[in-house]
């Protein structure tokens, strides 16, 4: 068995992280470009304000994805990028690019998947207090519809957000990445129900407009590993993986059971059942939009499930010296296995896997090439996990690796290579890695050399 057929093979990116001109056409600032202009946040500096220079470059890319084959691409739209301040004034430009985009990968026959949301939010509409303003699932909505009636046309499948929980956790609790808020947690609640309703208008919009689509939306899937492969640590790391246990909204189940099963978690309603936001009659409903598959983002299993702590942690049996990437994450496949069995127990939709891959250590080297072997092998032993789950019924319909291309690695700036292909930011050169080309191979066969 190989593959199914109609498996999509793909790779991903976002707005923010490769387009650059970030202040060209009538574009309007997002939270990520103020971030990075106090120059103290980010890596050495960096910004994104040329980034892949992914705007002017977009038909060179768009080759290089017909030349790996890839079959599916996943992109971002800059929402200030077509409304600048985020409501009202459309920007012709913006979406002038957008259509150039869709334009390019249809004649290409690489199939759109679009997010509408990977972080880089209107600094306008922050000023008018962001997530925390009730106004903020409605101003979503609008956007939304926007892209639907403009878009709609090409765009394959739709992804209304990317990592709830990173860009709250990380942005309004931790302060650590834009717009770097360090809220309370009764707070931070009101903002994570404002994008879950921000969500679920956002589906409204889409299906009332698009009468063909598939529409989803891409958490990150945080996987607490079993201490061992026994059925009672299975079950116990599923159990936490499933809990509501962390400090700054970054678990799984407050941001999909809402979604996929209309209602928030009874552990987490419990834990903050004294600093709750107000759930109006009718949010839940409209959180609880019918979607089309589970989409998922994951690179490694930071934290395992040990019957000494009560708490998932990071301490105990993983090795000294352990097989790590560039970043220091672990690899940890098994767990991405678990999480497909999981994710396909908890709920009955076909599962798009939107990221996963690693940072490396690449360079041009003096061949000319640009050899990436530990890039192969992490992406082998992931895409066998998934064949596993697909043999044993798992419903599978496709992956993306992140990331098509080297870019800007948020925090980490430049610093930290995901690519497929490799960026000289100096010349904006791209050279295909091996990985591409191995990559290539591997879609080509339709996983077939994949299969031991
Ligand atoms: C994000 C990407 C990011 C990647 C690697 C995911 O959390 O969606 O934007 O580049 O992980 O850190």
């Amino acid at each position: 068995m190989t593959f199914p057929d109609d498996f999509m093979w793909g790779a991903s990116t976002a707005a923010f992280q490769i387009e650059g001109a970030a202040y060209e056409d009538g574009k309007g600032p997002s939270v990520w470009d103020v971030f990075c202009e106090r120059g103290d946040r980010v890596f050495e500096g960096h910004t994104g304000n040329i980034a892949c220079d992914h705007y002017h470059r977009w038909q060179e890319d768009v080759n290089l994805m017909k030349e790996i084959g890839l079959q599916s691409y996943r992109f971002s739209v800059s929402w200030p990028r077509v409304m600048p301040d985020g409501k009202g004034a459309v920007n012709q430009a913006g979406l002038d690019f957008y259509d150039r985009l869709l334009d390019g990968l249809c004649d290409a026959g690489v199939k759109p998947l679009c997010t509408l949301f990977h972080w880089d939010y209107p600094q306008a509409l922050f000023q008018q207090g962001g997530w925390l303003n009730d106004e903020s699932s409605n101003w979503f909505a609008d956007y939304a519809a926007l892209l639907a009636e403009k878009f709609g046309d090409r765009v394959h499948a739709w992804m209304t957000f990317n990592e709830p929980q990173l860009f709250i956790g990380s942005g309004h609790k931790a302060g650590a990445f834009a717009p770097g808020l360090r809220l309370s947690m009764r707070e931070l609640l009101v903002t994570a129900h404002n994008v879950l309703l921000s969500h679920g208008k956002a589906v409204q919009a889409i299906r009332s407009r698009c009468s063909d689509t598939q529409i989803g939306w891409a958490p990150v899937f945080h996987a607490i590993q079993p201490e061992s492969e026994s059925a009672e640590d299975i079950q116990k790391a599923r159990d936490f993986t499933f809990s509501t246990w962390r400090d700054d909204l970054g678990d799984n189940s407050w941001w999909c059971d809402p979604v996929y099963h209309g209602h928030y978690p009874e552990d987490g309603l419990k834990r903050w059942e004294n600093i709750l936001p107000p759930i109006k009659d009718g949010d839940m409903e409209i959180i609880h939009q019918p979607l089309d598959f589970f989409a998922f983002n994951q690179y490694a299993s930071a934290l395992y499930a040990d019957s000494a702590h009560g708490e998932p942690t990071d301490r105990g049996v993983r090795g000294v010296g352990r097989p790590r990437t560039a970043f220091g994450w672990d690899i940890t496949p098994q767990a991405f296995y678990h999480s497909l069995k999981w994710i396909s127990d908890y709920c009955d939709l076909p599962i798009l896997v939107t990221e996963n891959g690693c940072s490396n250590v690449d360079w041009v080297s003096l061949d000319g090439a640009v050899h990436d072997p530990q890039r192969i092998d992490l992406l082998h032993r992931y895409l066998q996990a998934t064949h596993e789950a697909i043999s044993e019924g798992v419903p599978v319909i496709g992956y993306c690796q992140w990331s098509l291309f080297d870019n800007f690695e948020w925090l980490a700036g430049y610093s930290q290579r995901f690519g497929l292909i490799h960026v000289d930011y100096e010349t904006q050169k791209r050279t295909l890695k091996d990985s591409a080309l191995w990559y290539k191979n591997v879609i080509a066969t339709n996983g077939g050399e994949l299969i031991p």
